[in-house]
């Protein structure tokens, strides 16, 4: 199966693809945490990278084409792959269109998770993550149980991520409506495109897109 999770920052799209890796074993693929490895490492690819994510712009398409294309190739996207954050332009898309024919896999749905702009700002800045295992909270819509202790790990020290202020994620939200919008008339045209209420709760989005995925 394979499945593509598209929306606006903050829209709940790692959120989500976490919870369908849990349940389903399908891998998920997300270009930013490929692109802030890749930073954290101070690649080459990172160094770029860097200064495209710090302004809240999108990194160039023929970098995430090439990290998408290496990365479905290895052993554990065999029997498919949910891409979270991929992709972003209609080039990347037709590119991937040419991914998946050369190794005959079909798209089988992309989710769209709608959320209002007013509400993204306030889901990105209050984001945070265990630094240990990775595991997603938010200020007020997730916290741990225990306050400053990861409910899956038991770590108590967090990251923030450095894109996630208010000037960056304005500048990311106008990259998503004029550059990754466009992908929703692409998708729809190809009979793929599904939508989800991203403005319900996190437990309310997973069941919506379960729904959807049972048919698969
Ligand atoms: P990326 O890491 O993909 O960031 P993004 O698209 O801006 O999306 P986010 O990760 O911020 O949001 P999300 O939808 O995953 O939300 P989450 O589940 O965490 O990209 C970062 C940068 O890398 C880009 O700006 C670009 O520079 C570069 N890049 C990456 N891919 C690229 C590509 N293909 N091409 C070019 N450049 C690329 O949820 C957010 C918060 O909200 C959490 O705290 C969560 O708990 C909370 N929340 C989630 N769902 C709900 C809900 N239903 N109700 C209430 N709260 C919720
Ligand atoms: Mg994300």
């Amino acid at each position: 199966m394979i499945i593509i999770l598209l929306g606006p920052p903050g829209a709940g799209k790692g959120t989500q693809a976490q919870r369908i890796q849990k349940k389903s074993g399908l891998i998920q693929l997300s270009t930013g945490d490929m692109l802030r490895a890749a930073v954290h490492a101070k690649t080459k690819v990172g160094m770029i990278a860097k200064e495209y994510m710090d302004a809240g712009k999108l990194v160039t398409d023929e970098i995430v084409v090439g990290i998408i294309s290496e990365r479905i190739m290895e052993e554990d996207c065999r029997k498919g792959f949910l891409l979270d954050g991929f992709p972003r332009t209609v080039k990347q898309a037709t590119a991937l269109d040419v991914m998946l024919s050369e190794k005959s896999l079909t798209l089988d749905a992309v989710i769209e998770m709608r959320v209002n702009d007013d509400a993204l700002v306030d889901r990105v800045t209050g984001r945070y993550t265990c630094s240990e295992c990775n595991e997603g909270y938010h200020d007020s819509n997730l916290k741990p149980k225990g306050d400053g202790i990861c409910d899956v790990c038991g770590n108590t020290n967090f990251n923030r991520r450095a894109d996630d202020n208010r000037e960056t994620v304005v500048s990311r939200l106008e990259a998503y409506h004029s550059l990754t919008a466009p992908l929703l008339p692409y998708y729809e045209k190809a009979g793929v495109l599904k939508g989800v209420d991203g403005m319900a709760s996190i437990d309310d989005v997973t069941f919506q897109i379960n729904a959807i995925l049972d048919n698969f």
